[in-house]
């Protein structure tokens, strides 16, 4: 019978009511007796209401995420095939390409994260080909960098920070602190990779397709390239993550 790891170890969570009949009936109890009606009294302040309105307020006082910088002054071919980008559709377009940089370049950060945990001298569970996983860290990068090619080729700044971009920025920083956090198992790890590529497969269908609709014929063709890499991505981490959460189930 294998060992089983710290990660899979029973006996040690103590979160959970269970833990404690005693209390958990005391505290059931004082809330039940708080939440009372006729007492008059709750167990804590305000309820989900009141938090709903405030959100409301933050809404309708907050600004937008920000904006997105006008192209820069081209000359020649560059001039020709930025001259097409002009009004509301060119905007999003710059702001979808400004997102799927900024995804991509926290997705090659993102399996630098697992790669990690692939190497770790854990001995237990790292049994996927670690030259495969940074084969896709590599795409990634390559993505990243072929997405601020085009930006540049239309005369959109790539360093600039548009509103789909930070909002890029931010989702994937929870899936990158996932694997980032030394606790986590390569397993776990995956699984926020595996976030990620379905994020990236739904990213550049989209981008496709609005650049199709912007004319951007050449640049359709090369998102298409890497849509068909991520989703042979996506079945390669599908995969490990299977196969790895399953000999942990028959670990414990
Ligand atoms: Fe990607
Ligand atoms: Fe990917």
């Amino acid at each position: 019978m294998p060992q089983s790891t710290d990660a899979t170890r029973l006996g040690i969570n103590r979160t959970g009511l269970q833990m404690s009949p005693q209390h958990a009936k005391e505290m059931l109890q004082t809330e039940d007796l708080l939440d009372d009606e006729s007492s008059g009294a709750q167990s804590s302040p305000g309820d989900e209401q009141a938090l709903a309105l405030a959100r409301q307020e933050y809404i309708a006082a907050a600004d937008p995420l920000g904006s997105i910088p006008a192209p820069a002054t081209l000359k020649g071919a560059a001039k020709t095939a930025a001259k097409m980008l002009t009004g509301r559709r060119s905007q999003v377009f710059i702001d979808k390409l400004a997102e799927r940089l900024a995804f991509e370049r926290g997705g090659a950060r993102l399996y630098d994260a697992v790669c990690a945990k692939a190497i770790a001298p854990s001995g237990d569970l790292n049994k996927i080909n670690v030259d495969e996983l940074l084969e896709i860290r590599d795409a990634e990068a390559r993505h990243a960098l072929m997405v601020k090619e085009c930006m540049e080729t239309l005369g959109a700044d790539p360093t600039a920070q548009t509103p789909c971009a930070d909002l890029a920025g931010v989702e994937s920083m929870g899936l990158l602190q996932a694997a980032s956090d030394p606790r986590t198992t390569l397993a776990q790890s995956l699984h926020a990779a595996l976030a990620a590529e379905l994020i990236d497969n739904e990213g550049w269908d989209g981008l496709i397709v609005l650049a199709r609709d912007m004319g951007q014929e050449n640049m359709a063709r090369r998102f298409e390239q890497a849509l068909k890499e991520e989703r042979e991505h996506l079945t390669k981490v599908r995969r490990w993550y299977t196969q790895l959460s399953k000999e942990m189930s028959e670990l414990m």
